[in-house]
């Protein structure tokens, strides 16, 4: 795994300071990501606090940065991994394979011959043709049924893609599993990912006590319940609510001496506050009506939807501005504002319909809460680089990691 540079936040500096040495060193070509560790240890602090029952399984893929995983391992979370680099990552931070579940329902071959080799038990599915594959090369790992429950809240839903029927294919699948003399041990399901409605684990949560009732019919005793990942993770979106109805639902359908251990793959919670965006402005274009007045100020920033912003994140507020020139007075006048990132593509659009002042070239925008995903799916298209990640610390968490 690649060394990383921790940066140390003595007592008394915040990752304020941070953000504003980086603006105090002028503009620059590449954006930045000032990634706060402690937010990271602070989120863990918050689960741990709300949700005592469920053992987090940190899913890799919304944020790989090693100063994350290292952060996570210290801290004692399990893994969600969904490939073999994922698995090779974990691995290599010194993980028993204990910690790892391998939560991809539609796994490759060498996959799964290499989770086997690593010593990895849990392994999720969601079809027949999957547990054939099983059977031939890891048959006597502990399998996981994914069932498919949606919230309609959700800002992608992964049900279209994963997940069986609970109640139409989930009991046909368990009895084939049986017949293949393979060893289901629980259910999982996955509401979706950025969903903002903490209601639906509850159904989902009762959806599985009802396959775990039907499993005991046919000789399986389930040990497993793993809520999946939907959780919100800005700095603003607290998860009360979803710790509200996912205790009493538990508390309803596996009670505690149930004997039922109970995970979650967080991804977005334990990582999108914890990142912190500064770009530039590198480029402006002033729209004008036909009369001449100014109908839209558009601005070419140095990061876009192919490299930190995504889809999965739709920007609906204005960033912070910092201006890059003390001498420009700032006027308190509102221009519609479109948002574009660097490429040559049109798509590349990060927000538009913003009401915002007029920046000028060189001018900072500070976009929080840009941990998860973004950089995950960044790409180098068009040449522009992805942004630097600079990680912050503070000496009294870094002495209480070490
Ligand atoms: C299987 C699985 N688990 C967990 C997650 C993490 O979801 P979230 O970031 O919404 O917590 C995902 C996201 O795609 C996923 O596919």
């Amino acid at each position: 795994m690649r060394k990383v540079r921790y940066n140390l936040l003595e007592d008394g500096s915040s990752v304020k300071d941070a953000i504003n040495s980086v603006v105090e060193r002028g503009p620059r070509d590449d954006p930045v990501h000032i990634l706060d560790l402690d937010d990271v240890v602070a989120k863990h602090r918050v689960w741990r606090e709300m949700l005592p029952r469920v053992e987090t399984f940190y899913a890799v893929k919304c944020n790989d940065h090693p100063a994350v995983l290292r952060t996570l391992f210290a801290l004692g979370t399990g893994f969600d991994c969904a490939s073999r680099r994922e698995i090779e990552k974990i691995i290599d931070l010194g993980a028993d394979p204990s910690r790892i579940i391998f939560a991809h329902t539609t796994k490759s071959i060498s996959s799964i011959t290499f989770a086997k080799q690593c010593g990895i038990e849990l392994l999720t599915f969601d079809g027949e043709i999957e547990l054939d594959k099983i059977k031939q090369f890891h048959p006597g790992a502990s399998l996981v049924l994914r069932i498919r429950y949606d919230s309609d809240k959700a800002l992608i839903s992964l049900g279209k893609k994963f997940g069986c029927h609970p109640k139409q294919e989930g009991p046909q699948l368990l009895e084939y599993a049986k017949e293949l003399g393979l060893n289901v041990i629980g259910i999982s399901f996955h509401v979706g990912t950025g969903s903002s409605d903490h209601e639906c684990f509850y159904g989902a949560i009762e959806s599985a006590r009802e396959l775990f009732e039907f499993a005991k019919t046919i000789g399986f005793n389930f040990s497993l319940l793993d809520i999946g990942g939907g959780f919100p993770g800005d700095h603003d979106k607290p998860i009360n609510l979803y710790a509200e109805t996912i205790n009493s639902s538990l508390q309803r359908f596996f009670p505690v001496g149930s004997n039922v251990r109970i995970i979650a793959e967080p991804g977005r919670y334990y990582v999108a506050s914890a990142v912190t965006l500064i770009a530039n402005v590198h480029s402006k274009r002033i729209v004008r009506n036909p009369q001449g007045a100014v109908s839209e100020m558009m601005y070419y920033l140095n990061d876009g939807m192919y490299g930190s912003f995504d889809g999965w994140n739709p920007r609906t507020h204005p960033p912070l501005v910092i201006s890059a020139s003390r001498d420009i007075a700032r006027s308190p006048e509102r221009f519609p504002t479109v948002l574009w990132g660097p490429t040559c593509d049109s798509v590349d659009l990060i927000s538009s319909g913003l009401l915002m002042e007029e920046l000028q070239i060189g001018d900072f925008l500070v976009f929080d809460d840009m941990g998860a995903y973004g950089m995950a799916v960044a790409t180098n298209f068009n040449g522009f680089a992805k942004p630097r990640v600079l990680v912050y610390i503070s000496r009294r968490t870094w002495e209480q990691l070490k």
